[in-house]
């Protein structure tokens, strides 16, 4: 007997909207992959829903609130579909639990970053007339084995989560409260996902972590449960540098890109093994958040600004050319006038490419709002947030313009938002790079000669076809 789901399982469809990093992103993709093999299939069209996921990010207040508007909007669409299901998840899931439950009465389900195999069993619950609820956070789950069914995708470029979780405890953030614990993923299965984007035709991938410096494949589990291992199990680990030197010879030819490093644990061995690939890129997302010590101490970062600045002199003497950005938070808590500046001057030292640029936002519960008081007047951090986006933007001016006359390579991604006739891919160095189409092809590498440049983007016109 066939045991084909019915009709109307098959029929049910799923509208995933993603919110906040790369990683949920990444996590949609693994949920669309276990909703459709329980019979739900993907739509974009949210007025042709059965279910609708709000994938959430709780960083800063107000990544919430835009959530909580996106809900007030999403009324309409349960007043005209009755039996329509939404479900809130992530990190502001994590983060509320059962609250938004409470807060939410348009809400059916919440589940966490942990829990998404549970989610066809949570909507079921939710058919049988109740709201149903799962943040249980986990110690080992990584969703390794499963194939996330690629959304929204340009098919050149796709994610790969390699971790899950952060054990940094930076005072100023939800993370380690909302994805758990660090635990890293089973580097066949990573090095399995990567061979079969390669077969789908994509050409880049990204591989995911919170701090993916910090990776460690021992066998499965708590990162911290390394430790406990006997010397010869430590040897026969695999960290962040042999995942990046198996990915790289698994897919000779797809590039090769990394986020997130955090300063503390970016090591040589792992920039080496970027200069030994030409695969992998010569470009590194280390976000140093702010360029005072003891700003940087109330931030439990762990590391001073000449430790900063060190780790720069060290990727610059093996890369000369290795693209940096960066992440800074302005006015966190306790933050004076000078040591504002030491973040200026560090954004000019560091010649940043480009930079993540945010006001401190205070998250329940966190180390800094137990500790201190959000003591910044919000005039105040505004100011000094413009400053810093002045500063980093004249800085990436400068930087781009260092690009005219000279060639880079390019990975074409797809059509540039501005104009049908150029194609829009990004350097090596994450730059974004425009051109006119001519005959090149999505997908295709190719040289281009810079002629001009702006903030964001440098623009200029193929010269043909290269590899990596
Ligand atoms: N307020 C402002 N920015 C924050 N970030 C993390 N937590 C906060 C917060 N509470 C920023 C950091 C981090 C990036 C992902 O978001 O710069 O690197
Ligand atoms: Fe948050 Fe720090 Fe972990 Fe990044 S490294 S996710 S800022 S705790």
């Amino acid at each position: 007997m066939s045991t084909a789901p019915t009709s109307q399982q098959t029929q049910r469809k799923l509208y995933i909207e993603s919110y906040g990093c790369a990683m949920n992103f990444s996590d949609s993709e693994i949920i669309a992959s276990i909703m459709n093999e329980h019979g739900f299939v993907n739509t974009n069209d949210e007025l042709d829903a059965d279910v609708i996921f709000l994938n959430t990010c709780a960083i800063r207040d107000n990544a919430e609130q835009r959530i909580r508007e996106r809900l007030k909007h999403l009324r309409n669409n349960k007043k005209s579909n009755n039996d329509l299901i939404i479900g809130v998840l992530g990190c502001m899931a994590e983060r509320l639990k059962s609250k938004l439950l409470e807060e939410e009465k348009l809400v059916d389900v919440v589940a966490g970053p942990d829990s998404y195999r549970e989610l066809p069993k949570l909507v079921a619950e939710v058919d049988e007339g109740g709201r149903a609820i799962n943040v249980l956070l986990s110690r080992e789950e990584t969703y390794g084995d499963l194939n996330p069914v690629r959304l929204n995708s340009n098919g050149i470029s796709a994610f790969v989560s390699i971790m899950r979780g952060c054990d940094n405890m930076c005072s100023f953030c939800v993370v380690p409260f909302t994805r758990g614990r660090e635990r890293s993923r089973d580097p066949q299965s990573i090095i399995n996902e990567v061979l079969e984007l390669q077969k789908q035709g994509f050409k880049e991938i990204t591989l995911l972590g919170q701090n993916v410096n910090s990776y460690l494949w021992f066998g499965g589990g708590p990162k911290k449960e390394f430790k406990s291992l006997t010397p010869e199990e430590q040897a026969s680990s695999v960290d962040f540098a042999d995942l990046l030197e198996l990915v790289a010879n698994a897919v000779p030819l797809m590039r090769i890109r990394y986020s997130t490093s955090h300063p503390r644990d970016i090591t040589e061995k792992v920039v080496l093994t970027m200069a030994k690939h030409n695969n992998i890129c010569n470009y590194i997302h280390l976000p140093a958040q702010s360029g005072n010590t003891r700003v940087l101490e109330a931030m439990s970062r762990n590391y001073s600004r000449e430790w900063y600045m060190d780790k720069i002199t060290m990727i610059k003497n093996i890369i000369p050319d290795c693209g940096i950005s960066c992440d800074i938070i302005a006015g966190f808590c306790t933050e004076t006038e000078e040591e504002h500046q030491d973040t200026l001057s560090l954004i000019q030292w560091c010649e940043f490419d480009f930079s993540y640029m945010y006001k401190y936002s205070e998250r329940p519960n966190t180390p800094a709002a137990k500790k201190f008081t959000d003591d910044v007047p919000e005039d105040i951090k505004s100011r000094r947030l413009q400053e810093i986006i002045a500063v980093q933007h004249k800085m990436s001016q400068e930087k781009n313009a260092r690009y005219i006359g000279k060639t880079v390579k390019v990975l074409i991604e797809g059509n540039s938002k501005k104009s049908d006739n150029d194609w829009v891919g990004r350097n090596d160095q994450n730059v974004v790079v425009v051109f006119p189409k001519e005959t090149y092809q999505k997908g295709d590498l190719v040289e281009v000669l810079i002629e001009r440049s702006t903030t964001t983007s440098i623009i200029g016109k193929a010269i043909g076809m290269t590899e990596l």
